[in-house]
This record gives C-alpha cells, sequence and structure tokens, in this order.
C-alpha cells in the first residue's frame, strides 16, 4: 500500500481522491495530411487543415486493432506507472466499443489481469474521460471502493468515413488511463473538483445516425453516410468554446483558485482555435497551455489522458501545481476538472501479449517527445 494512502478498509469514506498512475498507448501508425487526403480524395490541404485545426499529422490503428486492445495496453501503462496498486473497479470512457454489446471494460479488465473487478463502459463521447474521472472519484469517496483504473480510448478511424473532409483530418485512435486512490488534499495529483453539464436539444449536432436502435442495423440507412460519424462543425465549435469556458470557470471558482494560478491547462484536443479561445477567456497565459493536437488530432476520450501521459508536458509541468482539465463532445456534454498535477510518472506500455496483431505502442520514453518520432506510414 501506498504511504501516503489512508486506511482503505471496506466502507470507509474518502474525501480525497489521487491520480497515481498514468499511461498511455497509441498506434505506431502516423499518418499525415498529405496521406489522410489522398486516401480520401479529400478537397483539401494541408496548409488548410493545419490552420483550421492544428493538426499535422495523427495515430491510425491497424486494422483488426480495436478500442480494447488500445484500453489494455493504456491500463497496463497506468498499472505500471502506479507500481504495485491494483485497482477494484475499472471505468472505460468510449464511444467506439468493441462491439455493440457487450460493453468492453469487463474484457479489457479480464485481459489485465484483474479478475471479477465491476468494470464497466461511460459514454459521453469527447468528455467520457472527465465523466468517467469525475464517476469514479465519486465511487472511491463514497467508499464504494478504493482504487479505480479509469482508460479514455477510442479508435475513430472505425466510424470515421475516410471521404469525409469534415471529419477524416480530425481524428486519430489513441487510450490514456489514470489511476485513483484515497489520498491527500494538495499532495500531487488530488482532484479538487469537478463540473459536469449535458444538453441533449444539440443531441443531433455529433452523431452516428444508423445502427442504434432508433434506426436498427438491419434496416438500410436513409444516406449511405448514415453509417458514419457525423459532425455539424460550425455549430459545435461554436458550443464548445461556450461550455468549456462556463465549465473550466465553475471548476476554478469552486476550487477557489484565479485563473493566473494556473499552472497546467489541457482542454479536450478538438481543435487548437478552440483551445486557445477558451484559454483566452479564463485568462490562461501560452505559456501554461498543454496539448497533443499537433501530433496526435482529436483522438475522443483518449485525449485529455494521453495530454496527462506525454513525457515533455509531465517534464514541464510541477508536481502540485495546479491544473485544469476540460472537455466537450457529442451528447453535448461537457466536464471540468481542477487537480493538482500528479507526481506519478507515465508510462507508455508495449503492446499486451495477448494480442497477435502488430505492436501497438512506442515504449522509447529516453527521448524528450517519443511521439513525434515515428515513421511517417504511407
Ligand atoms: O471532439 C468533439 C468536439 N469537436 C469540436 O469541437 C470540433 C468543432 N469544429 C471544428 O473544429 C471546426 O468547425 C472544423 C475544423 C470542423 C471546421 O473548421 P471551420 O473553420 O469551423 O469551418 P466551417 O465548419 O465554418 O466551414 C467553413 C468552410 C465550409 O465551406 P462553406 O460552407 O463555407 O462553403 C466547409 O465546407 O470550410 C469547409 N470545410 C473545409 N474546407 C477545406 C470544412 N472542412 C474542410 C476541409 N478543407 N477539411
Amino acid at each position: 500500500m501506498n504511504s501516503r494512502m489512508p486506511d482503505s478498509s471496506s466502507g470507509l469514506r474518502h474525501t480525497t481522491v489521487v491520480v497515481t498512475g498514468i499511461g498511455a498507448c497509441l498506434p505506431r501508425r502516423v499518418v499525415d495530411n498529405d496521406t489522410v487526403i489522398a486516401r480520401g480524395a479529400l478537397r483539401t490541404d494541408d496548409t488548410w487543415i493545419r490552420d483550421r485545426t492544428g493538426i499535422a499529422r495523427r495515430r491510425h490503428a491497424e486494422p483488426g486493432t480495436s478500442t480494447g486492445d488500445l484500453a489494455v495496453g493504456a491500463g497496463r501503462a497506468a498499472l505500471a506507472s502506479a507500481g504495485d496498486l491494483r485497482p477494484d473497479m475499472l471505468l472505460l470512457a468510449t464511444t467506439t466499443p468493441d462491439h455493440p454489446c457487450p460493453a468492453t471494460a469487463p474484457a479489457v479488465a479480464h485481459r489485465l489481469g484483474l479478475g471479477t473487478i465491476p468494470s464497466f463502459d461511460l459514454a459521453a463521447v469527447c468528455s467520457g474521460f472527465l465523466y468517467a474521472l469525475a464517476t469514479a472519484a465519486a465511487f472511491i469517496r463514497s467508499g464504494a471502493c478504493t482504487t479505480a483504473l479509469v482508460i479514455g480510448a477510442d479508435a475513430y478511424t472505425t466510424i470515421v468515413a475516410p471521404t469525409d473532409r469534415a471529419t477524416a483530418p480530425i481524428f486519430g485512435d489513441g487510450a490514456g488511463a489514470v489511476l485513483l486512490r484515497p489520498g491527500i488534499p494538495d499532495e500531487p495529483g488530488a482532484l479538487s473538483t469537478t463540473d459536469l453539464g449535458a444538453d441533449g436539444s444539440g443531441s443531433d449536432l455529433i452523431t452516428v445516425p444508423h445502427g442504434g436502435s432508433r434506426h436498427p442495423q438491419h434496416l438500410p440507412p436513409s444516406a449511405p453516410e448514415d453509417r458514419h460519424f457525423q459532425m455539424q462543425g460550425r455549430a459545435v465549435y461554436a458550443h464548445a468554446v461556450r461550455r468549456m469556458t462556463q465549465s473550466a470557470g465553475s471548476a476554478l471558482r469552486q476550487a477557489g483558485w484565479a485563473p493566473d494560478t494556473v499552472r497546467a491547462f489541457v482542454g479536450h484536443q478538438a481543435n487548437q482555435r478552440i483551445l486557445d479561445s477558451v484559454a483566452d477567456r479564463l485568462g490562461i497565459a501560452s505559456a501554461h497551455r498543454f496539448g497533443n493536437i499537433r501530433d496526435l488530432g482529436n483522438t475522443a476520450a483518449a485525449s485529455i489522458p494521453l495530454v496527462l501521459a506525454d513525457p515533455a508536458v509531465h517534464q514541464a509541468v510541477a508536481p502540485g501545481a495546479r491544473s485544469l482539465l476540460t472537455a466537450f463532445g457529442g451528447g453535448l456534454t461537457w466536464a471540468s476538472v481542477a487537480l493538482h498535477w500528479p507526481s506519478a510518472v507515465p508510462h507508455t506500455e508495449a503492446p499486451p501479449t495477448d494480442l497477435d496483431t502488430t505492436p501497438l505502442c512506442t515504449p522509447d520514453l529516453s527521448r524528450s517527445h517519443p511521439w513525434t518520432a515515428s515513421t511517417t506510414a504511407s
């Protein structure tokens, strides 16, 4: 047991929840803008994509590699980062589960060797990781569990149409994870406040129209593109800026933290212009903004934990520094968390041994920024 962990006898309530392990798993295949454009015969160019989104490249999972595979890699990495601590609950935030039924989380827990711990998926699209973080923290605070593995994993290349210029250049695949335990207020990794919200009146703005119970898979879709992920980008953009600004501001006010005391701002990596807009409105200086959108694109539920797991970010932020996470996604949903920056050293795991696919992860942590160092696939 970690020496800073309070007594965790069954049923005890814990008031503070701490991030004590951080992990990542990324597909090896780096795909640059020109490759995405050529593959989908898209009417766009590298300059448009960089200028309007901030994205230069992203990772694509190999065919046959699932969200669950990526989640296992990230989960294993977070467990390695946390030392010998084992979770007694697993939450997987995803909108691209391995199957419509059952949830992916139980299989991930099984593959991680976690026995019969309660495990479930949580669907809040790009806000999913922060929703899952807040949910797991509430379980720990209630005494219902002591340690929880929270994974954000998505393989959007499995739902995005390569021929859709409004989405294909934006999304990438990946997974990130954290391990939570009870702890002491203000210690590195301690969660301070959370803010969650949703507005279903905008549920048509981000959607996969076909294949659910409303428009079942066995019926023909109204239009072929209805089988794929669709996003009304301009409307979503405005909502994203407004909701993340409000939600992040609320988390800060609850914590009693002035914006100019925040030393790490990590927003959902949707669009660099959205991130700059939110940070500008909150009054957070450029030096304290961290992200990975240039190299990874929008990895949906994985985007925030992948920033937390970035070795370069880890080196740049002092353990314990006031930090602000904020996300926005389909639903519409939004979520923010104020926390003290974790001291846990992030791990990026080698591929799980029970996979028969090509290696998923980049285990080399010796370079200052290993995620930018892989070769570009054709
Ligand atoms: O992760 C969940 C949350 N997601 C987000 O928050 C994403 C929010 N939206 C966005 O990031 C941006 O809206 C996009 C990157 C998707 C689009 O950028 P934009 O600057 O907002 O463009 P727009 O949607 O206002 O569209 C401007 C024009 C349109 O043409 P018309 O209607 O003015 O003739 C689009 O069809 O740009 C067109 N367009 C493109 N042109 C070249 C859209 N995508 C492209 C493209 N290349 N890839």
